[in-house]
C-alpha cells in the first residue's frame, strides 16, 4: 500500500501498530468547527494577498462549509489512516473541490494549525466555565439572601468554634468563584493571541498577513515568536491550572454538603432528585453527586500534572509528545462543566435544617468567645485575663454537662466576683452572630450588605 498522506517520500503505509499509536483523529475531531474556522480565515488571508486566486479560496471556503455540515451532521466519515482532524478535513476537501484544496496548506504547517485550533477550543472552555461560574455565583448568593439569619456552628479543626450564619458561609465560597472567574479570565487574556502562521517552525517566506488571520479569528494579535507558537501548550496549562484550582473549591464545599447531609449532622438534605438509595439498605440517602464532585476534582488535577509533565523535558520546537495535550484538557473541561453544573443543581436543591442547624450552633460552648470578650469590653479586663476566667466558667459547664447560660450567676461569681446579669445577653447564638460586625464579619445585617452588592455585580 502506498501511503495516502505522504506518497512523495514515502512507498509503503504505516504498520497497523503505528497508525494505531500516531493516530489522533478519535479524539482530536473535537477540534474540527475550530480547524475549520481556522482554515477558512487562512485561505481568505492567502487570497488577500494574491498567494492564492480568489476563485480557488471562494471554492475552499465552500467545500469547508460543506465539511462542517457533513461533521455537524454526523455524515462525515473519519479515518485513521488519514491521523488526524487537519489531514482528514483536507483529505476531503479535495475530494469536494478538487486540486484547489491542495493549495489551501500553502504558508501553513499542521504545526501552527493545531496550535491555533487548540487555542480556540481551550478559548471556547474558558468562556464557558466563566458563564457556569456566574451560574454558580448567582444561585449561591440567591441561597444565601434566604439564609442571611439561619445560625450554624462555624468551624475550626472541625471542631465547633464560633457561631456563624449559613448565609455567610455560603457567601465565603462565592469570594472565591469570584477569584476563580478573575484566573480563568485572565488566562483567557493571555491566551487569546494567534499562532496561525507560524509555519512549521520558522516563519513563511509567502507575504501572509497574520494580523488579518489573528482578527478574524477574534484574536488580540498574532504570536510574536513563530518557535514559541508551535512549541508551547502553557495556554493549556494555565487554563487547566485555573479549572485545578475550582475543582478544589467546589470538592471542599462538595465535602461540606457530605457531612451536612449524614445523619449525625443532618444539617441539610438534598431532595430525591440530588440522591442515591442503596441496593441493600432500604434507610439510605447518599449524596452520590457531592461524592463525585470531590472526585473528580482529584481527576481534573491529575489532567493539568499529566499534561505539564508530558511538556516538560520537550526541546524546541514541535514534538509529537504535545499531540497528548488534547486529550487532558478535553477531560478536564469536560469533566468541570460537569461538576459545574452538578454543583450549581445541589446549591439549588438543598433544604437547609434551620432547627437542626441552631440547635447546634449553641452547643459546645460556642459563646465563650463573646463571654471573654464581654469581660474585656465591660469589666476592663486584659484579653488573656478574660480567656482564662472564662476557661474556668467552660471547665465548669463541661463538669456539670451544661451550656455556659446555664451557669447560674452566683457561680459565675465564684470565679469573677465583677459579673453581672448582663453576661447572659452575650451568650445567646443570635446575639453572637448580631454582634460581628466587623468589615467581613457573619453579622446578618453584613450577610444582606454583601448579597446586595453581590446581586446587583451578577446583574
Ligand atoms: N495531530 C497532531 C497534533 O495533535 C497535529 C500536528 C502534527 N504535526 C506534525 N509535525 N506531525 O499534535
Amino acid at each position: 500500500m502506498s501511503n495516502r498522506m505522504w506518497g512523495g517520500r514515502f512507498s509503503a503505509g504505516p504498520s497497523a501498530i503505528m497508525e494505531e499509536i500516531n493516530a489522533s483523529i478519535d479524539f482530536d475531531r473535537k477540534l474540527y468547527a475550530q480547524d475549520i474556522a481556522g482554515s477558512k480565515a487562512h485561505a481568505e488571508m492567502l487570497a488577500a494577498r494574491g498567494i492564492i486566486s480568489a476563485e480557488d479560496a471562494g471554492k475552499i471556503a465552500e467545500g469547508l462549509d460543506a465539511i462542517k455540515a457533513e461533521i455537524d451532521n454526523g455524515r462525515f466519515t473519519f479515518s485513521r489512516a488519514l491521523e488526524d482532524i487537519h489531514m482528514n478535513v483536507e483529505s476531503r476537501l479535495k475530494e469536494l473541490i478538487g486540486a484547489a484544496a491542495g493549495r489551501l496548506h500553502t504558508a501553513r504547517s499542521r504545526n501552527d494549525q493545531v496550535a491555533t485550533d487548540f487555542r480556540l477550543w481551550v478559548r471556547d472552555s474558558l468562556d464557558h466555565v466563566d458563564g457556569q461560574l456566574a451560574d454558580l455565583m448567582k444561585a449561591l448568593v440567591k441561597r444565601a439572601g434566604e439564609h442571611a439569619d439561619t445560625v450554624m456552628p462555624g468551624f475550626t479543626h472541625l471542631q465547633s468554634a464560633q457561631p456563624v450564619t449559613f448565609g455567610h458561609h455560603l457567601m465565603a465560597y462565592v469570594e472565591m468563584l469570584a477569584r476563580d472567574r478573575g484566573r480563568v479570565q485572565d488566562a483567557r487574556r493571555r491566551l487569546n493571541e494567534c499562532p496561525l502562521g507560524a509555519a512549521a517552525l520558522a516563519g513563511t517566506s509567502f507575504p501572509i498577513d497574520r494580523h488579518m488571520t489573528a482578527a478574524s479569528l477574534g484574536f488580540d494579535r498574532p504570536t510574536a515568536n513563530s518557535l514559541d507558537s508551535v512549541s508551547d501548550r502553557d495556554f493549556a496549562l494555565e487554563a487547566m491550572a485555573a479549572a485545578s484550582i475550582i475543582a478544589v473549591h467546589l470538592s471542599r464545599l462538595a465535602e461540606e454538603i457530605v457531612i451536612w447531609s449524614s445523619a449525625q449532622f443532618g444539617f441539610v438534605r438534598l431532595s430525591d432528585a440530588f440522591s442515591t438509595g442503596s441496593s441493600i439498605m432500604p434507610q439510605k440517602r447518599n449524596p452520590d453527586a457531592a461524592e463525585l464532585v470531590r472526585a473528580k476534582s482529584g481527576r481534573i488535577i491529575g489532567d493539568m500534572n499529566a499534561l505539564l509533565i508530558i511538556m516538560k523535558g520537550l526541546p524546541l520546537a514541535y514534538q509529537k509528545d504535545m499531540q497528548e495535550d488534547k486529550e487532558q484538557a478535553f477531560d478536564c473541561f469536560e469533566n468541570l462543566s460537569l461538576v459545574l453544573a452538578a454543583m450549581t443543581g445541589m446549591v439549588d436543591d438543598l433544604v437547609p435544617n434551620v432547627a437542626r442547624m441552631a440547635a447546634a450552633a449553641g452547643s459546645g460552648f460556642s459563646t465563650a468567645t463573646d463571654l471573654a470578650d464581654w469581660l474585656v469590653r465591660v469589666l476592663g479586663l486584659p484579653f488573656r485575663d478574660a480567656h482564662h476566667v472564662t476557661g474556668r466558667l467552660v471547665a465548669i459547664a463541661a463538669e456539670r454537662g451544661i451550656e455556659l447560660s446555664d451557669i447560674p450567676l452566683a457561680d459565675m461569681k465564684t470565679v469573677h466576683d465583677g459579673i453581672t446579669e448582663a453576661v447572659y445577653d452575650v451568650l445567646t447564638v443570635e446575639n453572637s452572630v448580631r454582634s460581628r460586625t466587623s468589615h467581613g464579619g457573619t453579622a446578618p445585617d453584613n450577610v444582606r450588605a454583601e448579597v446586595k452588592r453581590w446581586t446587583a455585580l451578577l446583574g
